[in-house]
């Protein structure tokens, strides 16, 4: 839960993210096909995750597509609109969509539909699961494997549904933010507070701010060289630079005065008083010359009644203007 009271004095995020370069089958469609092969086997070795030993697979261990359809009609004619039909476009238009998950079904088909012999994520373990998507999504989601979700059993399907996806977009298993609150009540109650980012109102998502495949920083925040950039690109007039930066924003980060989810008090501040979250940093100054001189002002009103370009400002050292 967000912290209301005392200011919680982290930039949000520490170490800017770094990201591996591209890997996996996206760039396979760009014509890598070596390292296709490799995709492939790992695939394969998928197949029989209950014994462990999967053996390379050889093409004549693939069937196809349409020898799947001829037994799972329904399935194949629900998966006409999938993102993943893209798969059969793969290796020369030689890769093998169904059997791109579920491994190579030779040996199930022959077998008369043999359960034991396909790869079935439903009853896969949640570490097999993300280790077959990843045989071709690693590329995009280099971190999963740290992420809090993976090391809390939340695995790819947990989220995603392949073959009765509710959402259109990414093949969601619901839209956000209901999918996330099924798991995080707790943060629930922030977005109902009478300050609050519009996620509820679908005019801001938990993704804007979070990658939920993992980061290097904290709570899963999307990884930025300057950590404030997950704020400032929606509030670009904060960003700067300007001539005269109010250093608390560079050093503190946005979280140094606001709460990201909700708050009590507008503006989403973390402080229900201005001055009082001013003169955190600022107490000397509030009994300073240059703030009695309208004696009391520096008390009663606010100090962003004067200090307005509190962000930072081109015209003004002390962002009066
Ligand atoms: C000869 C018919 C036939 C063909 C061809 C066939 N299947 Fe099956 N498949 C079955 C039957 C029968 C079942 C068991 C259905 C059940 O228990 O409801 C099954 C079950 C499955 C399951 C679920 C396994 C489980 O653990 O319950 C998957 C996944 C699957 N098939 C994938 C495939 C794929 C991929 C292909 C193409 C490579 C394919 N099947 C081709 C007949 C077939
Ligand atoms: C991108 C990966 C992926 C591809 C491609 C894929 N599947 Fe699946 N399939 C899954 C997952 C994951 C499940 C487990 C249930 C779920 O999460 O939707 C599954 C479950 C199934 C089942 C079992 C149904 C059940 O209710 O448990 C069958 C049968 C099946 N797939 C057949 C197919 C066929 C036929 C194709 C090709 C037309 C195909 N799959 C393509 C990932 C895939
Ligand atoms: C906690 C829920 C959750 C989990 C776990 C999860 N995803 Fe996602 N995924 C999402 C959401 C939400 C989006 C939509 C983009 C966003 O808002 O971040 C998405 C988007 C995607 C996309 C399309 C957009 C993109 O970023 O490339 C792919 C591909 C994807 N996920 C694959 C995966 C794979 C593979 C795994 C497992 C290794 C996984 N996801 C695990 C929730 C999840
Ligand atoms: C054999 C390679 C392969 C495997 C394995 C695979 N995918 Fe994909 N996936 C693809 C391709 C190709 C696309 C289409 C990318 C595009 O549209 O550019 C895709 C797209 C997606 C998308 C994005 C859909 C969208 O609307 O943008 C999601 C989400 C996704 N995959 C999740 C998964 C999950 C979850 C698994 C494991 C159950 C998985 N994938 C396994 C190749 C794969
Ligand atoms: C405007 C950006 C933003 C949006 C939108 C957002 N978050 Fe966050 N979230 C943050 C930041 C920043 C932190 C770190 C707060 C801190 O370090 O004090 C955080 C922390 C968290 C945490 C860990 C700490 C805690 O409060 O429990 C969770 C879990 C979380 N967010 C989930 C969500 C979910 C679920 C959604 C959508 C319903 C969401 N967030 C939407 C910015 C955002
Ligand atoms: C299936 C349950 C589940 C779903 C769905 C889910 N999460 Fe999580 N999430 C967890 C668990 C479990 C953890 C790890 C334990 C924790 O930190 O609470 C976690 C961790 C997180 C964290 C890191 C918290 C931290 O303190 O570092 C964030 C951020 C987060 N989730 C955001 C989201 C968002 C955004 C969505 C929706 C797109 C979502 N989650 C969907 C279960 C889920
Ligand atoms: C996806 C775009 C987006 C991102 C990212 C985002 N915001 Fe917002 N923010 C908004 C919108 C939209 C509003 C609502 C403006 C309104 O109601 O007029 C808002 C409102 C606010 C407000 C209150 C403004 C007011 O006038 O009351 C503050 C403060 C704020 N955001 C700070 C942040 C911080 C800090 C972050 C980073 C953790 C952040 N925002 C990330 C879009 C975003
Ligand atoms: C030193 C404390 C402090 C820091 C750090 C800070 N803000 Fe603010 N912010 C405020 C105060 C105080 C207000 C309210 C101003 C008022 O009431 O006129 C405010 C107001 C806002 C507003 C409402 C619109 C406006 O300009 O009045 C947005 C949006 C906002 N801040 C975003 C951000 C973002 C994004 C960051 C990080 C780049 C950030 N703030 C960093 C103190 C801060
Ligand atoms: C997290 C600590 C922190 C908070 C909170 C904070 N500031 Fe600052 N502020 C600083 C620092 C550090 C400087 C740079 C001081 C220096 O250069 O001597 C600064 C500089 C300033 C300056 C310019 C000083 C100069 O010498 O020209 C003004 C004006 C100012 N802050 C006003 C405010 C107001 C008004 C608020 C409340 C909305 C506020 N600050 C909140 C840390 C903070
Ligand atoms: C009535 C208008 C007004 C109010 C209210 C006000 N200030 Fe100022 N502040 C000023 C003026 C004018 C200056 C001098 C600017 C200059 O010298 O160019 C100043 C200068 C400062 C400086 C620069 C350092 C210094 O002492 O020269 C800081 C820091 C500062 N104010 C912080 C605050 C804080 C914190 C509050 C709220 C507790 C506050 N101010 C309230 C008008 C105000």
């Amino acid at each position: 839960m967000h912290k209301n009271g005392p200011v919680a004095r982290s930039p949000i995020g520490a170490a800017p993210g770094k990201r591996p370069g591209l890997r996996g089958c996206f760039m396979l469609l760009l014509g890598a096909s070596m390292l296709c092969a490799s995709a492939m086997a790992a695939a394969a070795s998928g197949a029989k995750p209950a014994n462990g030993q999967a053996k390379e697979a050889a093409p004549s261990d693939y069937v196809g597509t349409d020898t799947c359809a001829t037994c799972h009609a329904e399935v194949a004619k629900g998966f006409a609109g999938n993102p993943h039909n893209k798969i059969a476009e793969m290796h020369g238009k030689a890769g093998v969509t169904c059997e791109g998950c579920h491994g190579p079904g030779r040996a199930h088909v022959e077998g008369g539909g043999d359960v034991s012999k396909i790869f079935d994520p439903a009853k896969a373990t949640p570490k097999q699961v993300d280790e077959k998507c990843l045989d071709c999504h690693a590329g995009t989601h280099p971190n999963f494997e740290r992420s809090p979700h993976a090391k809390a059993g939340v695995s790819c399907t947990s989220c995603h549904s392949i073959h009765a996806s509710q959402e259109s977009a990414q093949l969601l298993k619901a839209s956000q933010p209901a999918l996330c609150y099924q798991c995080h009540t707790d943060v629930k109650p922030s977005f109902d507070m009478p300050f609050h980012h519009k996620v509820n109102e679908g005019l801001v998502k938990c993704g804007d701010c979070h990658d939920v495949h993992g980061t290097f920083g904290n709570s899963s925040l999307k990884s930025t060289a300057d950590q404030n950039l997950i704020c400032t690109k929606c509030h670009a007039e904060t960003r700067g630079p300007f001539v005269y930066e109010h250093a608390a924003v560079k050093a503190e980060g946005c979280m140094g005065c606001h709460t990201p989810h909700g708050s009590q008090n507008a503006r989403l501040l973390n402080m229900p008083n201005i001055n009082t979250l001013c003169n955190q940093c600022h107490s000397p100054v509030a009994a300073g010359t240059v703030h009695s001189m309208n004696a009391g002002s520096s008390e009663l009103a606010p100090c962003t009644s004067c200090h307005t370009y509190i962000h930072g400002s081109n015209m003004n050292q002390a962002f009066l203007r």
